[in-house]
């Protein structure tokens, strides 16, 4: 169990802790206990606030408009990354940065509206008895991602790699909008067995009411282009995720009538 608390600290700690952290993906944090779960996480200071731009043009379906955000900038809450949309500029970095004061396992750095929305969403979870949740991984940057990825090419060869993990400059986690979550006690972490834990299944069902998505469904592959991750969220913010989750359309790439993205132009 976790007892959270708030000290701030500049934002460049939560960028040191950021890069020292592991990824949807390093075995080791499948495997390893809550080893940094019992220390309080510190909140870093939020720079700036993010302004997405507005789009020139708006696009209305039904009461809701799909061109309120853009999907493109990597700083909108809506932008669509996937095999055949890498970040733009392909090193970005999130300006607004914090450290998430939940339990984790791995250090817990997010986008400051995604934190507080994870907060929350694991508060509720164990207040409706889905049990305690902890993070996995949160941002990486593009050097992280690339070790990340590089270390699964070099493990199980670059095909298996690129089902369940992102190149660098092609991944969510980059955009501080993503998260990886596990049990506390750590069970199936980074597993498909994750989604049928109390947790899982609770998240599949509510991470919408938080501004969550489930990002990588199962039915869904050949769209997303990756395997099953039912640990993988990605805030997308209230308004996106109610709409989604009321009209049963599970990716974004549906959703905005984007092409599929089961494997990179080149
Ligand atoms: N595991 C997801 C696809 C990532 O690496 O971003
Ligand atoms: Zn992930």
């Amino acid at each position: 169990m976790v007892n959270p608390r708030r000290i701030l600290v500049p934002l460049a700690l939560a960028l040191m802790v950021a890069a020292g952290g592991t990824a949807c993906a390093p075995v080791r944090s499948a495997i390893a206990g809550p080893t940094s779960s019992g220390a309080p996480s510190p909140s870093a200071t939020v720079t700036s606030t993010p302004t997405p731009t507005p789009p020139p043009t708006s696009t209305t379906t039904g009461d809701f408009d799909k061109a309120a955000l853009s999907t493109t900038d990597p700083t909108s809450y809506w932008v669509i990354v996937n095999k055949l949309r890498p970040l733009s500029p392909v090193s970005y970095a999130p300006s607004d940065l914090v450290t998430v004061p939940v339990a984790h396992d791995n250090p817990a750095v997010m986008r400051s509206t995604a934190a507080a929305a994870l907060v929350q969403m694991f508060a509720a979870g164990a207040a409706e008895g889905a049990g305690e949740m902890q993070v996995q991984s949160t941002y990486r940057s593009y050097p992280v991602q690339r070790r990340v990825y590089n270390g699964w090419v070099s493990s199980r060869g670059q095909a298996q790699a690129d089902k369940q993990s992102a190149r660098p400059g092609f991944s969510e986690h980059q955009t501080g909008l993503a998260v990886d979550i596990s049990t506390v006690p750590l069970k199936c972490a980074l597993g498909a067995c994750f989604g049928t834990t109390p947790q899982g299944e609770w998240l599949a069902a509510n991470a919408w009411r938080f501004g969550y998505l489930l990002r990588y469904p199962a039915d869904k592959t050949t769209i997303t282009g990756y395997e099953y991750e039912p640990w993988h969220f990605r805030y997308i913010g209230i308004p996106l995720a109610t709409e989604l989750h009321k009209e049963g359309v599970e990716t974004l790439e549906e959703f905005f009538g984007l092409p599929a993205a089961p494997d990179y132009a080149h």
